[in-house]
């Protein structure tokens, strides 16, 4: 297994998305969690983009990373706003915890790193045992609509010091009989023309069929499930591009 959300990979991160940058998602969840009293779980919460605005706003929201460099990013970010929340290593698939959540959010594409089919049903599994009567889970897909093989991107980004950080990013393998593909990310750290550091990322990313993952939903035992796109609340998806977000209480 290759390098994932790794140092270089995590600063990128920080560097593209800092703390409050929207794709539309910080006011969207923002607007669905206004009322929300009790305890909130970001799982996959990163450098705290989108966890320290809701902080801000008042909102009791914890998270948890499954990489390390994530989240020192993410206490550092939150520290240097005197923001003290509970964060932890973890990942989805297997957290465990004595506490329920009035909501557990996992916005953008996070969900669909969990490339493999069981891992993310143990998941929604999971997510589901944690919230409380009533709880709700307000989740983002996406569709893939870009999977040829071999196709290349690359970007740079400036460092606050000006060090040059770029990444090539290539699509290795697409599975389409277990939906996910495959791109390795070369991350490469220059200072005035020196490599400092280099690093290689794998990462997946699975995808599904809108009334296919709600239909998943409904298996775990999800209720009152809204489908909303482009951050519209209750707009269903008509341009593959949009974010798809699913809505669901777990009603139990
Ligand atoms: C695209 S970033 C999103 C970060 C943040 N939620 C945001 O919206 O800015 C995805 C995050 O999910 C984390 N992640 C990936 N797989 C995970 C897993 N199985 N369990 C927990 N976190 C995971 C990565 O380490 C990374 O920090």
């Amino acid at each position: 297994m290759l390098n994932y959300y790794g140092r270089l990979s995590s600063e990128v991160y920080d560097i593209d998305k800092p703390i409050g940058y929207s794709f539309g998602d910080v006011e969207f969840y923002m607007n669905r969690l206004k009322n929300c009293k009790g305890n909130i779980l970001e799982p996959g919460t990163g450098t705290g983009r989108i966890l320290i605005p809701l902080l801000e706003k008042g909102l009791n929201v914890e998270g948890f990373d499954s990489s390390k460099d994530m989240l020192s990013i993410c206490k550092s970010n939150c520290q240097k706003r005197g923001l003290h929340p509970k964060l932890f290593e973890g990942k989805m698939e297997s957290f465990s915890l004595d506490i329920k959540y009035d909501a557990i959010i996992v916005p953008t594409g996070t969900f669909l790193l969990l490339y493999k089919r069981e891992d993310s049903l143990k998941a929604l599994r999971n997510f589901y045992n944690h919230l409380s009567i009533g709880g709700r889970l307000i989740l983002d897909i996406s569709l893939q609509t870009d999977m040829e093989i071999g196709i290349v991107s690359t970007r740079t980004w400036e460092c606050s010091n000006g060090d040059i950080i770029t990444l090539e990013n290539k699509i290795v393998e697409v599975d389409y009989i277990n939906q996910y593909t495959i791109s390795h990310g070369r991350y490469e750290k220059w200072r005035e023309g020196v490599l400092l550091q280099t690093e290689l990322e794998y990462f997946p990313l699975r995808w599904y069929g809108i009334e296919e993952f709600k239909l998943i939903l409904e298996s775990i035992g999800f209720k009152d499930i809204m489908i909303s796109s482009d951050y519209k609340l209750g707009k269903y998806p008509s341009n593959p591009e949009e974010i798809i977000t699913f809505d669901a209480i777990a009603a139990k």
